[in-house]
Parts: structure tokens; sequence; C-alpha cells
């Protein structure tokens, strides 16, 4: 018998094995996992030459519609991964399209809480189909058309005949990132946008200012950036800037709520503003430290009133995020000024109920100028009146859950909650964190029905203290994709192996797209990805 030469068995081998690679990829890598989704076997190319998104005869949102445009060209780039062919010549073929519907007029607002996101796909080759309730669903279903796209080792591109019926299971879908430990350049800000976008992601939660840093640029105080950021020029956020990135946001149906915490966390707030802080005494001598902002004085009240009406117009977002978290008592208990403050209020000696003074009339400063607040969840803990449209952002008990509890609570109470204690993102250890994340169910806690209602969604947190420019991206990403599932797809999506392959494969796509997003496990991606 002839022994099969080296080359021969080779072929013989590798052959099956190409082809195999050939196939197209076998997982339904959306990420998040819609609602409802039927994919075929079926399957048929998309030619870049001649692919073009267009708006439906009859949506409500016509060619005028900025938004939904400047989303065709970015989708477009997005799929083809080159640069725009002029494909204006070709005539529109319904297979070779995407044919965009939105069935409420409106493009030019900003989103909201009560925002519809919901879509449907209706994706064959004799037509595309997208339809959509507002331009915000309309953006959902974009994000999930193009991650149907396949490439097969030859460059060509293909699609799958697939039906999908998509909504988010929770409308408060956040990251926050915080400006203040480290300074994150305005572009990078937007590059955390974009890859929000890609998860479905819709809030920036912009923890902008704290005791390290005061890099936001107030028109009407320069000082507390000019005295508090870590440098006036380059380390600061313009009116300009923050435009850019509200605008940058909305374009990708994502809302910017800011959070100007008082009244601790505001050590660097009191060198822009004399008299703000409380001066921390020794005895009888004061020692040259400052503590948490002083309640006392009337002053304090102005002050935040002239503020707060800025940022409220400033930031036009419904809700504003006031902080109330991690009130140092210290620096109070020390001040004489204070201390027979508390005897005139007859608050004895609890200074939870000070802060509770506090915060209480800062709500009532911030509802005047029209908006709602979100509070961290002390203010609840320490009782403070607050009007029911106030929501309340559980971050304490990751451990045992205990976190259940708290939402228990502040649900029984009627208030709404958003969770974020599982979701530290800036906690890490070594192995796969994001398995930790994934497996929570929000709505595991003791309640009603109407009780879980008030239960609106929850943030992804990424706190400062050791990240910066440099490594934002990699430890957001792809971790930040399991909070986003969880909170997009419905709650039967629990299969930890099946979300293993399909974050691997989206983690693959982010790589595609630029960002740097780490990986979960050994393995590789295929070779189309951007090297870094
Ligand atoms: C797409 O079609 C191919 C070829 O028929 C099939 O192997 C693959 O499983 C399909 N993908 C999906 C997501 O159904």
């Amino acid at each position: 018998m002839e022994t099969l030469s080296g080359s021969r068995l080779w072929q013989l081998l590798c052959l099956p094995l190409c082809i195999l690679l050939l196939l197209p990829p076998l997982i339904d890598a959306v990420w998040p996992m819609p609602q409802s989704m039927v994919s075929s076997p079926q399957y048929w190319p998309l030619s870049p030459a001649s692919f073009r998104f267009v708006h439906g005869e009859s949506s409500a949102v016509g060619p005028g519609c900025e938004l939904l445009n400047q989303a065709f060209i970015r989708y477009y780039r997005l799929l083809f991964q080159g640069t725009r062919e002029d494909n204006s010549q070709f005539q529109v073929d319904p297979g070779n399209a995407l044919i965009v519907s939105v069935t409420t007029p409106g493009c030019d607002g900003f989103p909201d809480l009560d925002s519809k996101e919901n879509y449907t796909l209706s994706v064959s080759k004799e037509s595309c189909l997208l339809t959509a309730h507002t331009v915000w669903g309309a953006l959902r279903g974009l994000e999930t058309f193009s991650q149907l796209l396949w490439r097969a080792p030859d460059g060509a591109f293909y699609m799958n005949k697939t039906e999908i019926v998509d909504f988010p299971r929770f409308p408060h879908r956040g990251v926050l990132l915080d400006t203040s430990r480290h300074y994150l350049p305005v572009k990078t800000i937007l590059h955390t946008l974009e890859a929000m976008a890609y998860n479905k992601f819709n809030v920036f939660h912009w923890h902008i200012v704290d005791d390290p840093a005061f890099p936001f640029q107030s028109v009407m105080f320069p000082e507390l950036s000019a005295k508090g950021a870590y440098n006036q020029e380059t380390h600061v956020y313009t009116t300009t800037d923050v435009r850019m990135v509200i605008e940058y946001a909305r374009m990708r149906g994502i809302r910017v709520i800011s959070e100007f915490d008082t009244p601790g966390h505001t050590q660097s707030w009191g060198k822009g503003v004399a008299g703000l802080l409380t001066a921390c005494y020794n005895g009888a001598k004061p020692t040259g430290k400052y503590g948490p902002v002083d309640p006392t004085l009337n002053s304090t009240y102005h002050f935040m009133a002239k503020f707060f009406k800025e940022i409220s117009i400033v930031f036009p977002d419904n809700y504003m995020h006031l902080g109330g978290d991690e009130v140092d008592f210290c620096c109070w208990k020390s001040n004489p000024h204070v201390q027979s403050f508390m005897k005139e209020h007859h608050l004895g000696d609890d200074y939870a109920k000070l802060e509770s003074f506090y915060i209480h009339r800062l709500l009532k400063i911030v509802a005047r100028f029209g908006k709602a607040s979100i509070v961290w969840q002390e203010v609840f803990d320490n009782k403070v009146h607050m009007k029911n449209d106030t929501l309340v952002h559980v971050w304490k008990g990751a451990g045992g859950k205990n976190y259940l509890k708290e939402l228990a609570a502040v649900t029984k109470a009627g208030y709404r909650a958003l969770l974020s204690s599982p979701w530290y993102l800036n906690v890490i250890y070594y192995g796969q964190d994001w398995r930790d994340e994934y497996q929570v169910e929000p709505l595991e806690f003791e309640g009603t029905p109407e009780q879980k209602e008030l239960f609106v969604g929850g943030e992804a947190c990424m706190w400062g203290e050791y990240v910066d420019a440099t490594n934002l991206a990699p430890r957001l990403w792809p971790r930040a994709g399991a909070v986003a599932e969880r909170l997009w797809s419905n709650a039967t999506v629990q299969c930890l192996d099946d979300a293993y392959d399909r974050l691997t494969e989206f983690r693959c796509l982010l790589l595609r797209r630029g960002v740097r997003a780490e990986p979960l496990y050994i393995g590789t991606c295929d070779n189309e990805y951007r090297g870094f």
C-alpha cells in the first residue's frame, strides 16, 4: 500500500476543516439577545456596492431626519468596514436595502425614560424591513441589523433570513463614568458612547466632579474649575464640550444624566467657592481642613440654587443625579457653629438628620427647575421626604445580595429603583468576573407585582480611582456587555455557556469596530479585526 505523502495527508485532514471554516458562524451572535429571534439557514449575499438604507414610503420620519441619515452613514461603514461607496446610481433593490419605517414623528428631541425602543426586523432575500415606533427604536434595530451580517473568508458579505421582534426589558440601562478621579478626554467619552450604542445602553451617567477634581467649567462660577480642575486649560469640560457629548449621545439614543454629588465628595468645590464647605475644628480651633458642604448657612442654598439652575439648562435630561452618598459626619460634629445649629433645630446629635435637612432643601431647589431627581440610596435610608418621581439608586450590599432587601424597601415605599451594587466594574478579580454580573436577577427581591414595576433598570459603574483613558475601554468592554444583556434581554436568557459563546463573538465584533475590548478567556478572533 502506498503511504500517504505529507502533503496528501495534509489535504485530507485540512479539506473538511477548511470547508467547515468557510461555513458561516453557527452562533446567533446578536448581543444583547433580542426578545424574539427566528433565523433560518437560508442566506444570500449583500453587495456593498449597491446596498442602501432607505426611508420607508409611509414612514413618519423622512429623509429630512438628520439623526437617521447620520445613523445610515455610520451603519453602512460598520457593515462593510470600508469607505462609503457612491451607490446612488443604483436602483433600490429590496433584498439589498434596509427599508426603515418609523410610525411616530419626531427626530430632533431627546430620548427620555418613557421613550419606546421597540422595533421589528424582517430580513429576507425579497425585502429587508425595519419598523419602529420612534427613531430611538430604529437606532436599536439598525444595531441589530448590523450584527446579523457575516463575512465569508472570501470577503463576501451574507445575511440569513431572520425575523426579530425586540424591546428592552428595562427602560434605564446606563454606564457611569467618573471624570474626577482621572480626567477623561472628550474623545474617550465619545468612544465610550459609541461602544454603549453597540450594547444598546441608553444612559450615560456622568459622575463629572468629586473630591479630587472639578473639571466642569461653569459659566456662573468659573472659579470652580479654574481652581478645582487638575488643569484649568487642558483638564476641563467647557460648555461646548458638554454640548458635543450630549449631541453625540442623542444621535445614538443615549441620555446624558449629570451627577453633581453633594454634600459629601465636594473637596474640589471648596477651592473655588469660599465658605461653601464646613470648616473642621480641633476643640475651639479650626484645623484648616474642610468637610462636606456647610448645610447651616443660607449662602450655601443661594449658591446651590444658582449653580443647579445652570446645570438644569446645560443638561437637557429630565433627571439630575444629586448624589447624597457617603457623607462623613466628623467635620460637622467638630464645628461649634454646626453644633449650635443642631440644637436650634432640635436635631439632637443625629447628623443623618442634618444631612436630610440639606438634601430636602436641595431637592426642592431642583424641583423648581422642572427636574426630577436621582439620589444614592443613603438619601432614602435617612428617610428624607422625596417627591414620588425620585429615583433611588441602590449601590450597597453587593455581598450576599443584600441589595435585594434595599430594592424591596425602596419599592415598598413607592419609589422607583435603579440598581448598581453588583455592577461595579471597576472592581476586578482574576477570572471571568462577567459571569457574576451576568447572573444577577434584579427582580428577585421580595415584593408585589406593583413593586416590581417600580424597578426601572440599572447602571454599570466605572469608578475612576484606577482608571483613565489608557485602560477604560478594556476594563469596561466586554464586561459591561453582561449588564447590557441583563437589562435588555428577557429574564429567561440566562444560559452562561451560550452567553459565553455569544459574548466572545461580540467581543470580536467590538475589536473589528475599533473598541479595545479585553478577551474573556483563551482563544482568538478571526483575522479581520484591526490590529492594536
Ligand atoms: C445561516 O445560514 C447558514 C447556511 O445555511 C447556517 O449554517 C447558519 O446556521 C445560519 N445562521 C443562523 C443564525 O441561522
